[in-house]
């Protein structure tokens, strides 16, 4: 199994809650898979490895091996969904240190990326460059609506930065666009520029589009094996589908996905309102960084929805560990745990690491000759017993290991997840009209045609 759905510090009555509330989230799993649900024109996503995802990625490979440029660095330009499940994938699958080893010439099985266009620090883009300066950089520019200011002052910018160091002609080759198939700012320029592009298929919102050409073409450029990511998503929706199509789904792999969609709103029901997501290995950062988003912009709307968090362990422990055992009794929290954490280091070669001896006032004699990661594996399970004894109801999801594969299937498992618990929940999972209000506010203080009413009533807030 590459997923396992664990219960057992949930408390009985929640257990008992979530079985009765699993019928409910089948239904909305129907309607799902037959695109009848509220918001049924983004699912696109469903069953995607096979309907377009292996064909995309054909030629997205093709048009990477013909590239002809040669290039170190990644740059992505994007923010939201379009940059947040490629830098999930990247940062568990590559060198913490990537960067500074890239930078020194070890030879790593990975090319590093680096993000623009995720927010509007200066600072950051210039800093940016100083980096660049060192690396032969190809950029990857991807907005779906092609319209958001932060990737579009972030393009306009390195945009320049390219031209002015490989010539207009050469630098056009050294960028592609991520864009939606017809309309929006970054489809003209593409046309206009002459980048290559790749589609954000249009039934398919950010949040849900990391394993389209949105994180295939620079997963790709970085040198992962998305084949197996793919893969894993597929084995996700395989065992979906057919157990939905055979009624057999309550004894496949993919039903915990339901399992995991129900507990949640079964705490929702019961007054919890935060989900925290606990992990041990600090590669998977990104990951709940990409799971907060795709949580909280599909279930916070309409007055509801559980606000997800993180929380890494074991260092958080020492900074919030506190709150979550004693604090305010509205929070839930989910493992994700890993069955097993091979380092595979620099060349993928496979290391680890004991607890030598040493003297022993320290008194840590007891842990000497063992693994720090089975002491870490430890220290994530003695987490949720204890803050389950705290009274927070807890939830445990274990990948077998961090692999494309294992990465790939998880991110089947959330998105269907989360798309099946918005719907019980009652709201559409695949829109997000509040992220509209910063942005009308932003543009009147900013002066945008058009925007007149905001910047008079932000007027003197600058
Ligand atoms: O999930 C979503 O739709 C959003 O979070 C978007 O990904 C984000 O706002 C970026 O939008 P765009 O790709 O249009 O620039």
């Amino acid at each position: 199994m590459i997923l396992k759905f664990d219960n057992r510090f949930f408390g009985e009555a929640l257990k008992e809650s979530s079985k009765a509330l699993e019928e409910d989230c089948l239904k909305n799993l129907q309607l799902l898979i037959r695109k009848e649900c509220l918001g049924k024109e983004y699912t696109g996503w469903m069953n995607w490895p096979k309907q377009k995802g292996f064909e995309t990625l054909k030629r997205v490979k093709n048009h990477i091996n013909l590239l002809g440029q040669p290039y170190d660095t990644v740059v992505v330009i994007g923010i939201g969904g379009s940059y947040l499940g490629t830098k999930a994938i990247h940062d568990a699958l590559s060198h913490r240190y990537q960067e500074a080893l890239a930078l020194s010439g070890t030879d790593l099985s990975t090319k590093p990326i680096v993000y623009a266009g995720h927010n509007l620090s200066e600072t950051e883009l210039i800093e940016l460059f100083d980096y660049l300066d060192h690396r032969n950089p190809i950029v990857n520019v991807i907005s779906k609506s092609g319209t958001t200011t932060e990737p579009g002052v972030g393009f306009r910018v390195i945009k320049n930065y390219m031209e002015a160091r490989y010539g207009k002609e050469l630098a056009s080759r050294r960028i592609i666009a991520t864009t939606d198939p017809k309309k929006g700012a970054l489809r003209g320029l593409a046309e206009q520029n002459g980048y290559h592009s790749f589609d954000v298929p249009s039934d398919v919102g950010g949040r849900f589009s990391v394993l389209t050409a949105v994180g295939m073409v620079p997963l790709v450029l970085a040198g992962h094996n998305v084949d197996a990511l793919l893969k894993g998503a597929d084995r996700f929706f395989n065992s979906l589908y057919t157990g939905v199509q055979e009624g057999t789904l309550e004894r496949l792999e993919a039903f915990d996905a339901i399992r995991y969609a129900a507990a949640r709103l079964a705490a929702w029901n019961s007054g919890f309102r935060v989900e925290i997501m606990a992990f041990g290995e600090p590669k998977l950062a990104g990951l709940v960084e990409w799971w907060k988003q795709l949580f909280g912009e599909s279930e916070g709307k309409d007055g509801k929805g559980i606000f997800p968090a993180g929380l890494n362990c074991t260092t958080d422990l020492h900074s919030l560990g506190q709150y979550v055992q004693d604090g305010v009794r509205n929070i839930l929290e989910t493992f994700l745990a890993v069955e097993e954490t091979r380092c595979t280091g620099t060349h993928r070669i496979e290391r680890s690491l004991r607890v030598p001896s040493g003297n022993p006032i320290d008194e840590l004699d007891y842990l000497e000759g063992e693994y720090i990661s089975t002491i870490n594996k430890a220290a994530l399970r003695a987490t949720e017993a204890a803050h389950h004894e705290g009274g927070v109801p807890c939830l445990n999801l274990k990948l077998d290991t961090i692999s494309e594969d294992s990465i790939g299937y998880l991110l089947a498992f959330m998105q269907t997840a989360c798309a099946v618990s918005a719907l019980t929940l009652g709201v559409n999972p695949f829109d997000q009209p509040g992220v509209e209000a910063y942005k009308i506010n932003l543009f009147g203080m900013m002066g945008r045609p058009g925007f007149e009413h905001a910047r008079d009533k932000m007027a003197g807030l600058k």
